[in-house]
């Protein structure tokens, strides 16, 4: 949440800050700001909006400077408004700071501040720590500009990544990092700080993560980083893995769109080079797991949020069902202070598409302190939780830029699936049943492939309904996670209400919202239990609901049940969840388009959720 951005080098700091800060926009987007250092002033510029509208604004802002932080806002402490927005200068613009987190002491430290005489003109968290700064130099004006920053850091509480420029520091910015992922980019007389790699990606590929902890000084040619505690670092060299064609649109109008289009990419190389020689089983290289300790494992926990929730909810039914281990599932961040019993022998997985939200990284760091080995599948090569995890899977998905997750879900999805045909092979799954189950994640790109070609039918389909209010979505047992999925997705991008419900639940509770102003969408594509699923559509039918229906059956006149039918291909039931969420995907797309909103960019929404 929220993007950080900075450069220190030769060329013009400006159009490096914005492009890095249009790379960054899904991080947060209800304003933007930079500032540079020209001829020893600190010049900053702000605007409530989108990065357009800062860089429309910069184009008048006439400064050359080499050195310069910007920041795109998800707003925590106050409203958006310019005053709000980031780089925040201390009182009398000797420092200006960006910042990721939440300083949450920052109240007794402006009280103390105030006592000082500083005046305050924003209502953030943020401004404390930037007059702070600006305290400890004023107090001891020998000091080196990292000595400063680290004095002050030490009487912070909360979470912070962060970048500060001094306007007697002609050449350095200060990075540190608390709970909030920042790394430098290792340039030629150049260096660059992000938060994130998609801003760095197009300059260098040689980066360093800050770790917990650290605080870095960074200068042209140099950089330097220590411990708060002033320990040195050893510097850990990484190789970004992005393309920059990564982050471009490709010819698709959005991000969602074009990501949703990736996903028979996203799947194969999910899967590539991780089915055994003997074709019947998976392997995976990141599992640091020896062949008996992987057979004495009693039970297994995921944790994750949101969408990768979701994914974890179905990889414990296909789990149970093809390799009968024991399956739990917790929320990341209830679990992180739930204090929950776990097994010796329960082996803990955490699931984050970026590999940084923070009550992911909660849940795992507790599971590591009571002892469990926790493994990671993780999209972000590099990010702190593939970095703190025993072992792991990457997803190897690409670069998701869209908010609303969908690539990242399905690649999710088949390494779930994988891990159920290896666990599988290890307890009593046959040969011939694995070598079935492995042909069958094998041939999923090319089902995919056939899915995405109803793009055009679900679209005028998404006609019928946008206007509509309500909207049920019904699976039995594995397309119950996908029902919730379905909901999430025209939740975040449509803004309408959405439920997933397990469809018998039905008639529990959720059928008195049925109406003529509510669509039910069924997804139907189990053959077991499709029966009771019929009954459940007539049941909606009888109180005058709309009703889509998904599925893969032709044996059941859906017209005459139904208002609406998409037909997806049958398929094995390890990769049935990926073939029936792609239509739910478009679904959500087009019904967000028709309604008019910026599906990249959903209100209150950004991605990578790093504050609790
Ligand atoms: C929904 C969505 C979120 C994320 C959740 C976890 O479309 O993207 O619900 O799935 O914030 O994010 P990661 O997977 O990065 O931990």
């Amino acid at each position: 949440m929220c993007g950080i951005i900075g450069y220190v080098g030769r060329k013009q700091a400006n159009n490096i800050l914005i492009d890095g800060l249009k790379r960054l926009e899904y991080r947060g987007y209800d304003s933007a700001g930079l500032a540079v250092l020209d001829d020893g002033t600190i010049c900053s510029l702000k605007r409530v909006g989108k990065v357009r509208e800062l860089e429309k604004a910069q184009e008048h802002f006439q400064h050359n400077g080499t050195i310069g932080i910007g920041h795109t806002r998800w707003a925590t402490h106050g409203i958006v408004s310019e005053g709000n927005a980031h780089p925040h200068l201390s009182d009398g613009s000797h420092f200006a700071i960006v910042h990721n987190g939440i300083i949450e002491n920052y109240l007794p430290i402006k009280t103390f501040l105030l006592g000082k005489n500083y005046t305050f003109y924003s209502d953030t968290d943020t401004e404390a720590l930037a007059n702070l700064i600006d305290y400890h130099y004023q107090k001891e004006k020998n000091l080196s500009f990292v000595e400063i920053v680290r004095k002050s850091l030490l009487h912070v509480e909360g979470t912070y990544g962060i970048a500060v420029l001094g306007k007697m520091f002609k050449e350095e910015i200060i990075v540190a990092r608390k709970s909030s992922p920042l790394l430098i980019g290792i340039g030629d007389g150049e260096n660059i700080i992000a938060s994130d790699a998609s801003a760095i990606a197009r300059y260098t590929k040689q980066v360093v993560y800050l770790n917990d902890g650290e605080i870095a000084s960074i200068h042209p040619d140099t950089f330097s980083v220590t411990t708060l505690y002033e320990g040195l670092v050893d510097t850990v060299y990484h190789e970004l893995d992005w393309e920059i064609s990564d982050v471009d649109f490709k010819g698709y109008p959005h991000y969602m769109l074009k990501e949703i289009f990736e996903q028979p990419a996203a799947i194969e190389n999910a899967m590539r080079g991780r089915f055994t020689q003997d074709g019947s089983s998976t392997k995976f290289g990141g599992l640091p797991l020896a062949s008996q300790e992987l057979c004495s494992i009693e039970r297994l926990l995921f944790c994750a949020c949101g969408t990768a929730y979701h994914a974890c909810l179905e990889g414990k039914y296909l789990i149970e069902r093809y390799a009968r281990i024991p399956v739990d599932i917790e929320h990341a961040s209830e679990f992180r202070y739930r204090n929950a019993p776990l097994g010796r022998n329960t082996l803990v997985f955490v699931v984050s598409q970026s590999g940084e939200t923070i009550d992911t990284l909660g849940a795992l760091y507790e599971a590591k302190r009571k002892g469990n080995l926790v493994m990671g599948i993780t999209n972000v090569v590099g990010s702190t939780i593939a970095r703190a995890t025993d072992g792991g899977i990457y997803q190897h998905a690409g670069c998701e830029m869209g908010v609303a997750s969908t690539k990242a879900f399905t690649s999710q999805l088949t390494i779930l699936s994988m891990l159920a045909l290896l666990f599988g092979r290890r307890r009593d799954m046959d040969y011939a049943t694995g070598q079935q189950y492995a042909h069958a994640l094998r041939s999923l790109p090319e089902r995919v492939e056939e899915v995405l070609g109803l793009s055009e039918e679900i679209r005028l389909i998404a006609e019928r309904y946008y206007r509509m209010e309500h909207f049920l979505f019904l699976g039995r047992q594995g397309m119950y996670p996908i029902a919730l999925e379905g909901a999430l997705k025209l939740k975040e991008i449509a803004y309408v209400h959405a439920e997933g419900i397990p469809t018998a639940e039905l008639k529990h509770g959720p059928i008195a919202l049925i109406s003529e102003g509510a669509v039910s969408i069924f997804i139907a594509t189990q053959k077991e239990l499709l029966e009771k699923t019929v009954s459940n559509i007539q049941e909606v039918r009888a109180r005058g609901g709309k009703v889509v229906v998904i599925t893969n059956d032709n044996r059941i006149e859906w017209k005459v049940i139904s208002d609406d039918v998409i037909v997806v291909p049958e398929v094995h039931g390890g990769i049935n969840p990926i073939i029936s969420v792609i239509p739910l995907q478009f679904f959500a797309y087009y019904i967000g388009i028709l309604r008019g909103y910026d599906v990249d960019r959903p209100r209150n929404l950004a991605k990578s959720v790093t504050v609790e």
